[in-house]
């Protein structure tokens, strides 16, 4: 498929999209998004991909919403629309990895995309913000919700208040993100992240994914009884035969995915 506002490349079971809106700091209008859950939708299905690593440019992951676009719309517009809820929907539906690679400027709908994606890989010059309340709005992808989640109530609610930016450096020490790199390394640091997650056993990785995720949508117990079955259940796979032998014979496993 071609897409106009972004571009996938696919190598060595890695599918790298980089949004390509430069003119606009990627910010995120109804072709971008709908672009973005069909590629990574499309990402999702193809056989030749582990792992998915999202990023933007050098200057901006993305910006946020696309401002222009939204400006002139209505309460009955942005609600019959959905205005980015449903390519929100489908791109965390997607059950394979997403790697968030975020360089320069996520605001707004860019970091609530960036925390829609599995983690969140940054570089040193990353800045993160829910500036919405100085366009007279709020968050509309999942920032309160999420950015609590990630960072506590007391930052989260700073941010979305007073619109403040966290640099690379208080997100790490928040929790936003996994780890800050040089920005020169974030594209090598991330793919090399999703090359060592394309070489382990498939099955594992679907289910540590939906596992963690069940940490976000429901109780401790419900998500502890939810974790201990998919452990229980990856003793009918090959993959895990063949992973415990291969520790013990001192060699690399070749998981084959069943
Ligand atoms: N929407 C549309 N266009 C945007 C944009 C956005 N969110 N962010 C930047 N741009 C455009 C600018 O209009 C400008 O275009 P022109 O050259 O045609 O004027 C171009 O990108 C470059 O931007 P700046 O000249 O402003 O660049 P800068 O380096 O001076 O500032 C910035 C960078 C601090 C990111 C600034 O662009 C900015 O504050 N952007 C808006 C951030 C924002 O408010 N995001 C939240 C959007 S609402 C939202 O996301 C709702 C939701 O949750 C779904």
């Amino acid at each position: 498929m071609a897409f106009q506002t972004l571009t996938v490349e696919i190598d060595d079971y890695v599918a790298l999209i980089r949004l390509n809106r430069p003119e606009a700091l990627n910010a995120l209008n109804s072709q971008l998004m709908g672009e973005l859950a069909d590629a990574v939708t499309e990402a999702d299905r193809n056989e030749k991909v582990r792992c998915i690593v999202l990023t933007g440019s050098e200057k901006a992951f993305a910006a946020g919403a696309d401002i222009k676009e939204m400006s002139e719309k209505s309460f009955v517009d942005v609600y019959t629309g959905n205005i980015f809820g449903e390519e929100i929907d489908r791109i965390t539906a997607v059950r394979k990895p997403i790697i968030a690679a975020v360089a320069g400027y996520a605001l707004g709908g860019g970091c609530e995309l960036a925390m829609a994606c599995d983690f969140i890989l940054c570089a040193d010059n990353a800045k993160f913000g829910q500036p919405e309340i100085n366009l007279g709005v709020i968050a509309g992808i999942g920032g309160t919700q999420r950015l609590t989640r990630f960072v506590g109530k007391s930052k989260s609610m700073e941010m979305h208040l007073t619109g403040r930016f966290m640099d690379a450096a208080e997100a790490e020490r928040a929790g936003l993100v996994s780890r800050v790199v040089p920005a020169a390394k974030l594209i090598p640091e991330a793919l090399a992240a999703a090359k060592k997650i394309a070489e382990k056993s498939q099955i594992a990785v679907a289910a540590a994914k939906e596992a963690v995720n069940r940490a976000y949508e429901t109780t401790l117990r419900e998500g502890v009884l939810f974790e201990r079955r998919s452990f229980q259940a990856l003793f009918a796979t090959e993959d895990q035969k063949e992973g415990m032998a291969a520790f013990l014979e001192k060699r690399e496993p070749q998981f084959r995915d069943r």
